[in-house]
């Protein structure tokens, strides 16, 4: 049979029809609205615990419907999130001036410790995406607190920050930057790696093709992109107070990833899996994305100072995740 058909682990055939949201705020609502506005579930939860915040958006967002596509839109607490096959989180309380990323760490652990238990019951067979910052330590939580099998549980890891890389390196080269393939890995957050090594123009290695075009990616300019893209939240969160539509956007892709079963490669953050050394320890590297979640990675061959800074951003975040006291 030509082409052959696509292989996944399992043979389920299920899709993601009823999705919920948990977290109705700048993020939470930012998804729902690429959803209303792009191919989504036909059944949509909004849940927050803030109902009447879950409410608003709800009312807002079904007032689409008319001129998108049919969907119901349901908004509530935790109790009407129910056999999902995918549930979002995105509840968490946000920085304040002051305050430690280990503070925001404990409050966010915490808010996950009441709900993801609660949750994996409701919706046994699930997939889990989460958002939540620090989402690499998170996500590692939720797979604890959750009990699902690792396929089942990833973060959106760094699917935003390779989109922030690949759009600096089309307008810099000025190509498509759907031609443009750039891969962050390891953290969501100030430790991660660009991967210059395996990036590409089209089919032309990356660094060779901008010496080629006479733009020549030289050591200071890597610099300058690699910081970039690593304050790109902090400039935006400094103008607007949230970063929003592009995480939105990022979720959108990753779920419709799953529900049509694309076997897209994409940046999430899993569980390693014996990847590099490590086995609980969630972060992002380039991994496939089917109806049936996110499969085990494939170790990519990064060049020695690439594998030093993924292997002092996995201690980083593996540091913050046992300063949890989590076992
Ligand atoms: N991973 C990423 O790429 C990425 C990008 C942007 C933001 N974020 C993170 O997403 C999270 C949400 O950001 P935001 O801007 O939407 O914040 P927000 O304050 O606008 O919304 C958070 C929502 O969570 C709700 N919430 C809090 N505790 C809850 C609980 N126990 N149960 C149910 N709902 C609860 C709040 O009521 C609020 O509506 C933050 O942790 C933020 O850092 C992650």
């Amino acid at each position: 049979v030509y082409p052959p058909p696509i292989e996944t682990s399992k043979t389920s055939k299920r899709g993601v029809h009823r999705l919920a949201i948990i977290g109705a705020g700048a993020v939470g609502s930012a998804f729902a609205f690429s959803q209303v506005t792009a191919a989504g579930a036909r059944e949509l939860i909004l849940a927050d615990i803030d109902v009447r915040r879950a409410e608003g958006q709800v009312m807002d967002l079904s007032h689409c419907v008319p001129l998108s596509r049919p969907m119901q839109i349901r908004a509530g607490g935790l109790d009407v999130v129910e056999n999902c096959d995918m549930i979002v989180i995105t509840a968490g309380a946000a920085q304040l001036p002051g305050e430690s990323r280990l503070d925001l760490v404990k409050r966010n652990a915490d808010i996950l410790a009441s709900m993801v238990p609660v949750l994996a019951k409701a919706n046994p067979t699930s997939i889990l995406c989460i958002i939540t910052n620090p989402v690499d330590v998170m996500t590692r939580l939720a797979v604890k607190l959750s009990g699902f099998p690792k396929e089942r549980v990833f973060g959106t890891g760094t699917v935003l920050d390779s989109s922030r890389f690949r759009l600096l390196l089309s307008l810099y080269l000025g190509v498509d930057a759907r031609n443009v393939h750039g891969y962050v890995i390891g953290e969501h957050g100030d430790s991660e790696v660009l991967v210059w090594s395996h990036s590409s123009v089209g089919p032309y290695r990356l660094l060779p093709y901008a010496e080629l075009v006479g733009k020549p990616l030289t050591a200071g300019m890597r610099e300058h992109f690699t910081r970039e893209v690593r304050t790109a939240a902090y400039q935006i969160i400094e103008r607007k107070g949230a970063t929003n539509f592009a995480i939105g956007v990022s979720t959108q892709r990753i779920y419709e990833a799953i529900h049509q079963n694309q076997s897209s490669m994409m940046t999430v953050c899993r569980a390693l899996d014996g990847v590099y050394g490590f086995d609980d320890l969630c972060l992002s590297i380039p991994c496939l994305l089917t109806r049936d979640g996110v499969a085990r990675p494939t170790p990519l061959e990064l060049d020695p100072d690439e594998h030093r800074a993924f292997m002092a951003s996995a201690e980083t975040i593996d540091n913050v995740y046992r300063q949890l006291g989590v076992v």
